[in-house]
Formats: structure tokens, sequence, C-alpha cells
């Protein structure tokens, strides 16, 4: 199902970002939403009050409270809340003053519903754009301590085999997925993006390769039985730890490539947002390192990669910076600014310089 929800601008900008990952809902006299029926996987559609910006996001669970403090116990404040201060009694204070909101969470209770924000239409306008997830913009690389891709590609093949199964998770254009297809007898690759499956099944009747299958499912959603895959990986795409420990097989392995905190900084900078915007000092590698060890996974490689790569010309950076979600509502008309002034001061004889920073990681689970 598909509901239609009005939001305020604060707490629209708060999920946009990620800071807000529940929202409290109840039944008033006017809004009839049938909150008592939202079921994980329906999606919102929500409309910005002020801006009338819009955005989907999906529901991942529904937990239902006889009041707003239990649910800002039970969730986390720094969950629900979009305002300052980050308290349970200001929490009660602000829903309280919301029109219909104290008799309805009376007779009604409170909704707490868990959201997560669908990058879908981004990638789907990428794979629009250019077909792929490949744009023409040209550029050099250079690597001190070598290409994380390379890396993570020779790490893949080390525990590949012709007798095991893998899945890419948030496989997009599946390029990468059909480069690897040879070194085992089956890869899925799934993704949310229509588009980029597309440009995959493309791809594959080309390359005219057997052993793998695209499908369209959110990683937060995979459904296949405990063990059934040797390997799973990601490339910069989502994870699901608990369910991924599971459907990997005793002795099998996660690998995954994401990115470092400090991935393109003084561009986001000067931008003034971005993705993962302001979290320079915060090591993503720790965090992976305790995710997957509180998962249950034994973590043997994991690795931080700064790199350099040049841009021949501004357009050329502006090519790049559509196709990625660097800044998702990256526009080159309205961002001309930034972008002129990152250039004038980040040129070098090699190129416009963005210093780039991956992390990849090889995880095992218990044989
Ligand atoms: C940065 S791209 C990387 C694509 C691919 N792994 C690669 O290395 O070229 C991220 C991909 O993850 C997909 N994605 C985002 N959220 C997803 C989700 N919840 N489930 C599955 N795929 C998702 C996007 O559609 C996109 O294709």
């Amino acid at each position: 199902m598909k509901y239609l929800l009005d939001l305020n601008d604060r707490p629209f900008k708060a999920i946009k970002l990620g800071t807000k990952k529940v929202e409290g809902r109840t039944p008033t006299v006017w809004d009839k939403t049938p909150y008592n029926n939202l079921q994980k996987g329906d999606l919102i559609h929500f409309v910005n009050n002020l801006t009338k910006e819009e955005m989907d996001v999906e529901v991942i669970f529904i937990h239902h409270y006889p009041d707003v403090r239990m649910m800002l116990e039970k969730e986390g404040v720094e969950n629900v809340l979009s305002g300052e201060p980050k308290t349970i009694e200001y929490g009660i204070e602000s829903y309280n003053s919301f029109d219909g909101y104290k008799d309805g969470i009376v007779k009604n209770g409170i909704y707490a519903i868990g959201i997560k924000t669908i990058q879908q239409d981004f990638y789907d306008k990428v794979a629009k754009k250019f077909g792929s997830y490949l744009n023409s913009a040209k550029y050099i690389q250079e690597f001190p301590k070598g290409s994380p891709e390379e890396i993570f590609k020779e790490k893949l093949i080390e525990v590949s085999g012709k007798e095991k199964t893998v899945l890419d998770s948030g496989c997009g254009d599946g390029r990468f997925t059909l480069l690897i297809a040879p070194y085992f007898k089956k890869v899925i690759g799934n993704d949310t993006s229509k588009l980029m499956l597309n440009a995959a099944k493309k791809l594959q009747k080309e390359k005219k390769i057997k052993n793998v299958e695209f499908i369209e499912v959110d990683s937060h959603m995979l459904n296949f039985p405990d063990e059934y895959f040797n390997v799973i990986y990601a490339r910069r795409s989502p994870m699901e730890l608990n369910s991924f420990y599971k459907m990997i097989k005793k002795g099998g392995y996660l690998l995954y490539i994401g990115i470092g905190e400090k991935d393109t900084k003084d561009l986001k900078q000067i931008f003034g947002r971005g993705q993962n915007y302001g979290k320079w000092d915060e090591p993503v590698l720790e965090q992976f390192k305790n995710e997957f060890e509180k998962a249950g996974f034994k973590v043997v490689f994991a690795k931080g990669y700064e790199y350099n790569e040049y841009y021949a010309s501004y357009e050329d950076l502006n090519t790049f910076l559509q196709g990625v979600p660097i800044f998702e509502d990256y526009d080159s008309e309205k961002d001309k600014i930034y972008l002129w002034q990152y250039v004038k001061k980040f040129q070098t004889e090699k190129g416009i310089n963005l210093p780039r920073h991956r992390i990849v990681f090889v995880v095992k689970k218990h044989s």
C-alpha cells in the first residue's frame, strides 16, 4: 500500500538526512489514515508542508504504544525527535501540541512508524540519464596504497569458486556482477532501481552470461533460506547484517567496499551539504568493524584507502557529480557558484583534484 502524508519542514528534512528514523502518528479528527493497518513494506509519500517537496519512504516496522513517553523510551528520542532538546519531556510536550494529538493518543495510543528513505528515485534518474551507472566524465586516479576497487575484486576472487553461489546486494547496472560471474556457479544481483536492473539485464544479454539472475528486491527485505549463499558482497550499497549473517553458509564470507568519512570532504564543505556531511571525524572503518562483530562476523580484513582523482575539466567534474549520490540534489545551474569555487581552489597540473576515501572489508561467518 502507498499512503500520502503531510509533514512539517523540520521532520521532513531530518527524515531525508536519515537522522529521524521513526515517525510517531495517531489518527485524529483531521487525519483519518488507518495507521493500525500499516505494514512493513508499505510506502509513504511525504509532502513537505512548507516547500511542497516530495519524498518516498518505506515502512520497515510499526510499533504501537499507549503513550508518547513509552514510544520515546523504547524507540530512543534521537530516532524520533527532529527538534531540540532531544528529551522525553520535550517530546511529550511537542506531540501534545499537535492539533488533535492529545485526545487522539488517549483514544488510540501512538504508532511508531520505522521508516527508511528510498534512494531508488536517484538511481533511476541516473540510469535514465546515462543509461547505466557509468558516465563520460574524464579523470585519472592515483593510488598511493593500491586501488580499493582492485583489492576488493582480488579478495572476492580469493573466496570465489565454481561450486559457489554469491549475492551482489545493490548490484546497480550489473557491470561488476557480470564481471565476476565466471568465478562462481551462480550470482544473484538485487537492486531497488528498476532502470538500473534493466541496464543490467541488457548487458547480460549482450554478454550472453547465463549464471546471473537480477531481481528487484530491497536488500532489507531479502528472503532467501538460511545458509543459501557462500558469499555475499555489497559495493557502496546497503547491507542488512543480521539477515545476511543468516543467509551465509557457515565459514562463508561477506565483503564490503564503502565510502570513508573523508571522501570528497573539501567539496562538501564548499557546497555546505552532501552525503554524510560533517561526519569527517567519525571513522567509518571503526563503525563498520563494530557492526560486523555485533552481527557475529569475524573481521579478517579491514582497510581504509585514501587516493586522488583528477578531473580533466570543470565540465567533467560537473558530469561526474550528476551521476553520483555525493549531492543527491546536485543542480548544474544552481550549484555553479560552488563548483567554480572548488575548481579554482583545487585545480592542479594533473587536473581538478578530488580526494577520495574508501573502506574495504572481508568478514567471515564462523565455521
Ligand atoms: C552506489 S550504487 C552502487 C551500484 C553497484 N553496487 C556498483 O558497484 O556499481 C548503489 C546501488 O544500490 C541500490 N540500492 C539503494 N538502496 C537499496 C536497497 N535498499 N536495496 C537494494 N538496492 C539498493 C541503488 O539502486 C544503486 O543501484
